[in-house]
């Protein structure tokens, strides 16, 4: 398991919104998932609609419209299907975008369902097009195009599928197609949780994982989350490690919380050494931007879509970085959290040579 061992030791991983998969995360989390959006905290927009669709659909025994869930990794997308197939009464069947690779391989799924199950398509925005085209029918009229004999001979085998609720996961619109977005009935947005609701959550998960903690070390792994309920579980769990071999004590206090955040690399606004980088390297690099996201993406050795995904939303939202035309702009705020001199805009030595 030397995948198990590296990913462990290293502490920058802690604070990744990405479900880690060598752990098996999928599963720890599963049982501090809520099950019913009663016991969901947050998103009270999201949580309002879907309350309202579910019940409307039930009344009518009918199955619920399609469901996009769009939003930054972490967020709850995936559990926030699993609720709505539970309130429904119905089964939930997950798959992910890029593991679907042939037609085949969603005639399978789509043939299998029963009314009203969901069907749950996790990045959806990775399916391959074919496979997404084959989708427009199976949600717009519930009929699913066979080709049977491709070739001069083929003919074409229409089936009747059950109606089903296909929900969507996608960590950005922007890369859905306009066909595949126009056929969601329910489009929603997720976005980051305030600190008030992730500490709501890491007491939540505090009694379900039977720690201890004040509420003073519970509102100091809110604040460092990064807005989002995966990192902060993830959070409370080495927190919990730490009080427990290296302070000694069973109850998590804000100083406890602190000196283990301290020893994860992870700083007051909730950023790792990562995302540090991605600030120091445009500062020092490229002089702050605008630098383009290719650039910066092989100076730091990442792949662009993981910065576009994972890094810039919570980045952007924090006011640390701008999008521009140009390329990413550190901004004063990003200067002054690292301890960097800002020169933009009247920069003395701009004076100087004028
Ligand atoms: N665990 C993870 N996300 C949660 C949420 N939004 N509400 C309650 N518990 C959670």
């Amino acid at each position: 398991m030397a995948g198990r061992n590296s990913s462990e030791s290293d502490l920058s991983r802690v604070t990744s919104p990405e479900l880690q998969g060598q752990w098996d995360e999928g599963d720890a989390e599963k049982g501090l998932r809520p099950e019913q959006l009663d016991e969901y905290i947050g998103q009270n927009k999201v949580k309002e609609n879907l309350r309202l669709f579910i019940e409307a659909a039930k009344l009518r025994g009918d199955s619920l419209d399609h469901v996009l869930l769009a939003g930054p990794p972490g967020l709850g997308k995936t559990t926030l299907a699993h609720i709505v197939a539970r309130e429904m009464g119905s089964q939930i069947h997950t798959v992910s975008g890029p593991n679907v690779e042939k037609k085949g391989d969603l005639a399978a799924l789509l043939t299998n369902l029963q009314p009203r199950d969901v069907l749950f398509i996790d990045e959806i925005h990775r399916l391959p097009k074919v496979i997404e085209e084959v989708l427009y029918t199976a949600m717009e009229d519930f009929k699913l195009d066979l080709i049977m004999n491709p070739g001069p001979g083929a003919r074409t085998l229409r089936i009747d599928l059950p109606k089903f609720t296909l929900v969507g996961a996608t960590t950005r619109t922007g890369l859905l197609s306009s066909p595949l977005r126009d056929r969601f009935g329910v489009p929603l947005r997720l976005d980051f949780y305030p600190v008030a609701e992730l500490q709501k959550i890491v007491e939540r998960s505090s009694g379900l994982l039977d720690v201890e903690i004040d509420a003073s070390g519970s509102a100091e792994i809110a604040r460092r989350a990064r807005g989002t309920p995966r990192i902060a579980n993830r959070l409370l769990k080495r927190v919990r490690d730490y009080a427990q071999v290296r302070a000694k004590v069973s109850r998590i206090s804000v100083q406890v919380a602190r000196d283990a955040l301290a020893l994860f690399e992870v700083d007051e606004r909730g950023l790792d050494p990562l995302d540090r980088k991605f600030l120091s390297t445009i500062i020092e690099k490229f002089d702050g931007g605008p630098v383009g996201i290719e650039t910066l993406a092989s100076a730091l050795g990442e792949e662009r879509d993981t910065l576009e995904d994972v890094y810039e939303p919570f980045l952007i939202q924090e006011g640390l970085i701008q999008r521009t035309p140009r390329g990413r702009v550190a901004t004063r705020l990003a200067h002054e959290h690292l301890g960097f001199p800002y020169l933009k805009g009247g920069a003395p030595q701009g004076a100087l040579f004028e």
